[in-house]
């Protein structure tokens, strides 16, 4: 076999899996100004993917479009086998309900109760009257109990969001990620605020979730949490695929390479 050809063999450890996401020649610009472009991506059920790369590299779009909450601008992008391009609303909150996404800024609502935060990950599978009735006078299902605990948050049940420090606000995150079960999360930064040790805790509790439910992808600015954490790695430089590796073999030189200044 040419070297050439194991190139393109070598991140296979989950072949036969199903396919989760299938990126062609993907892109997305805005305003004219191309954010991400030209990607091809194949990720099967089970991997665990760390995006990096410098600010601005595209790594929160590659997230918008792998969520369906971007479309792409090229190429096309499939989740579960379907395409995302023109999808009607129901069928697209079909998919969204099987991806959990935590995004840069975590999105929690900081006024009200951890329950009602955690509460708000089964928004999208109960219809609009359950949905009110919850978050009006939420009450703790063992479900959302269970997520809570094993986040280790059972006690902040009734504790305000806004008074919990980084890396609790974090495990939230991860709490209705939890009681969603999706089969795809896809975490942007869910460590950049927080120490070390909490940084390994919150990646440790992500790879925990995406072992029972399936397919991570996480962006990070930390390749050595990476080479714990996940399967795979991916390098996005100025909104190009600039290398994607199995963890094993991610090279420190790319990595000098993939953050050095232009
Ligand atoms: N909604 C938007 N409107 C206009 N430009 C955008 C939008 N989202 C992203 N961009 C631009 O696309 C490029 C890539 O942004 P993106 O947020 O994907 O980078 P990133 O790798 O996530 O950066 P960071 O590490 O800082 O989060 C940037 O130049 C950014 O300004
Ligand atoms: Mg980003």
């Amino acid at each position: 076999m040419s070297q050439q050809h194991h190139d393109h063999d070598h991140h296979d450890s989950q072949a036969g899996a199903p396919v989760v996401v299938r990126l062609r020649g993907a892109g997305r610009s805005f305003g004219g100004a191309p954010a991400l472009a030209g990607i091809d991506l194949t990720l099967r059920a089970g991997e665990r993917l760390a995006v990096l790369g410098p600010s601005g590299a595209g790594k929160s779009t590659l997230l918008g479009l792998l969520n369906g909450s971007l479309e792409p601008s090229e190429g096309t992008v499939e989740l579960f086998g379907a395409p995302t391009v023109g999808l009607a609303s129901r069928p697209r909150r079909e998919l969204q309900r099987r991806i959990g996404t935590i995004s840069q800024g975590l999105d929690l609502i900081e006024q009200v109760r951890v329950l009602h935060n955690i509460t708000a990950g089964r928004l999208a599978e109960w219809g609009a009257a359950r949905s009110l009735a919850a978050l009006a006078w939420p009450r703790p299902d063992q479900r959302a109990l269970d997520a809570l605990s094993s986040v280790g948050l059972e006690w902040a049940v009734h504790e305000r969001t806004e008074r919990l420090s980084g890396g609790e606000r974090q495990r939230v995150a991860i709490a209705r990620l939890l009681i969603q079960r999706p089969e795809l999360v896809l975490a942007d930064e869910p460590v950049a605020s927080l120490d070390p040790t909490r940084a390994a805790e919150i990646l440790r509790l992500l790879s925990r979730v995406s072992d029972e439910i399936g397919t991570l992808v996480v962006t990070l600015h930390q390749p050595p949490l990476a080479r714990e954490h996940c399967t795979r790695a991916i390098g996005l430089r100025e909104g190009r695929l600039v290398f994607d590796t199995p963890i094993a073999d991610l090279a420190t030189d790319r990595l000098d390479e993939l953050y050095a200044r232009a």
